[in-house]
């Protein structure tokens, strides 16, 4: 068990969790939005971060301030959180960003998290070796080595009550994330970043961010607190809580009003390009696009970014309360409506249905069916298994001595697509209880032939009759032979 982390609530492989920063003295909820605040450019208060926005942590760059000769002797004299003037949990980088971005630093795990200490900070970070994606794997391999040794270097480090990250590496290697993740939490290393995703998020690779970060959750320990280094967009959040992540890390929101960017939880849009804010944060109700244009500079970057972090901030709440209703993937598909690169994300998430099926929920109020991606949900995979476990109840049994007879409503299974075939008796249980559009596409229909078959595997002896309400066709044209097919309008059900 993990001391610092405790999972209060799942869905898919999300969760809503507590994470007890001791020397901080707070406990954090997560999923948790961490702002990035540049410790030269304070763009918006971290005071106003936590009361305006809610943010009950935030990140900073210690190698910044240890370069940084203007502030860092202030730092060490004042510590971190006096400095800043957050009285939340404050994370510290540890330069392995500039180390991937300028190909050197000048620090070693050893000396920056002594560093990290005597600032005061509460989560510290390592020096890591941030793969990029698409390397060798000679290379992938000897970087993800050199982390290792980072990680080795921490756990002998004296770093008292401060929490410390060990980040998973490994490139666009799953298997090497994979046993990353194993190592990870193998040591006595608190948090554990996915670490090195920038380029993958930057260039909307997000299926391959998928690959990367199951691979390293099945390597992880489920009660491992997982930060999504770089992961800050609102239409992204979703997707990476649905995955399993837990802390997330945003720059987004001030990097991108420095562009004129204006964040939604579809995308990114600009604000030489908007005519109207679809937005009801303050900024949004106060101000329109054309003031913005209109204003100075520095206002309009400042406003942008308060816009952009309300937004991650909602959308956040939303994420945490989707969760508690049981209705995170539906969330997730909405959000995969928004770029053909995050339904890409999402289809490769339920290519990982399996591992989302080890922690879903049982029992939710209810199943929206609302895009053929439905059609393979974890809760679709779970019901094929239990058919393949099910014991055929007494009166679904039809041996030669009990001949299926079209008018025995009970010697039906019910079908309904994308489940497949259940008994009756199990029509009022989750996810049979699903909502399902009358018009019921051709994944739905193979979702249903695939519990077919399964069905009829698992009781080779018996002959099986299905019912069905005249839209299963597609699915019950490739039924086995021992499997008739009846019509339930016909039985009047
Ligand atoms: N920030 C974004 N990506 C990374 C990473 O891979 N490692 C560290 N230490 N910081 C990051
Ligand atoms: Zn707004």
């Amino acid at each position: 068990m993990r001391d610092h982390f405790e999972i209060r609530d799942h869905d898919a492989a999300g969760r809503i969790g507590r994470l007890e920063v001791p020397s901080a003295g707070v406990t954090v909820e997560t999923p948790a939005l961490l702002p990035v605040v540049n410790p030269n450019v304070l763009t918006v208060e971290p005071e106003r971060l936590r009361t305006e926005f809610g943010a009950e942590m935030l990140i900073t760059n210690s190698y910044i301030i240890r370069s940084t000769d203007r502030i860092r002797d202030r730092v060490l004299e004042e510590g971190l959180h006096d400095f800043l003037g957050f009285d939340g949990a404050i994370m510290t980088d540890s330069g392995s960003f500039q180390l991937a971005e300028y190909g050197d630093i000048d620090v070693t795990t050893a000396e920056i998290l002594e560093f990290q200490r005597r600032i005061g900070s509460d989560v510290a970070t390592p020096v890591d070796v941030p793969t990029p994606p698409d390397v060798d794997r000679e290379r992938a391999e000897r970087e993800l080595a050199t982390t290792e040794r980072a990680l080795a270097d921490a756990e002998a480090a004296d770093t008292g009550e401060m929490l410390v990250n060990a980040p998973v590496q490994g490139s666009t290697y799953p298997d090497l994330r994979e046993a990353a993740g194993r190592h990870a939490a193998g040591t006595d290393l608190d948090v554990f970043p996915v670490g090195a995703m920038v380029p993958l998020m930057n260039a909307y690779r997000y299926a391959d961010v998928v690959e990367a970060v199951t691979a390293a959750k099945r390597g992880l320990d489920p009660d491992c607190p997982v930060h999504l280094f770089g992961a800050g967009h609102p239409m992204m959040l979703a997707l990476a809580v649905a995955m399993g992540c837990d802390l997330f890390d945003s720059a987004a929101y001030a990097l991108m009003a420095r562009d004129g960017r204006y964040l939604t939880v579809s995308g990114t849009d600009h604000l030489e390009e908007l005519s109207y804010f679809p937005c009801s944060c303050p900024v949004c109700t106060e101000h329109d696009p054309a003031d913005l244009r209109a204003g100075d500079d520095d206002t309009a970057e400042r406003l942008l970014a308060e816009h952009n972090l309300h937004v991650t901030f909602e959308e956040i709440r939303r994420i945490k309360a989707a969760v508690r209703e049981g209705t995170l993937l539906e969330l997730v598909d909405r959000r995969a409506r928004g770029h053909p690169a995050m339904l890409d994300g999402y289809r490769a998430l339920l290519d990982h249905a399996d591992q989302l099926e080890a922690t879903d929920p049982v029992s939710k109020d209810a199943f929206f069916y609302t895009s053929h991606e439905a059609a393979r949900r974890p809760e679709v995979g779970r019901h094929h298994d239990r058919l393949a476990r099910l014991e055929t109840p007494e009166d679904l049994l039809l041996t030669e001595s009990k001949p299926p007879s079209t008018h025995d409503h009970d010697a039906v299974w019910r079908v309904k697509p994308p489940f497949g075939p259940f008994p009756r008796a199990l029509s009022e249980t989750y996810p049979l209880t699903a909502e399902v559009p009358e018009r019921v596409d051709v994944a739905a229909q193979a979702a249903a032939a695939e519990g077919v078959r399964r069905l009829a595997e698992t009781n080779p002896e018996t002959a099986i009759t299905l019912g069905h309400d005249g839209w299963a066709e597609t699915a019950l044209e490739r039924v086995p032979d021992r499997v008739a097919v009846n019509d339930l309008r016909d039985l009047g059900r």
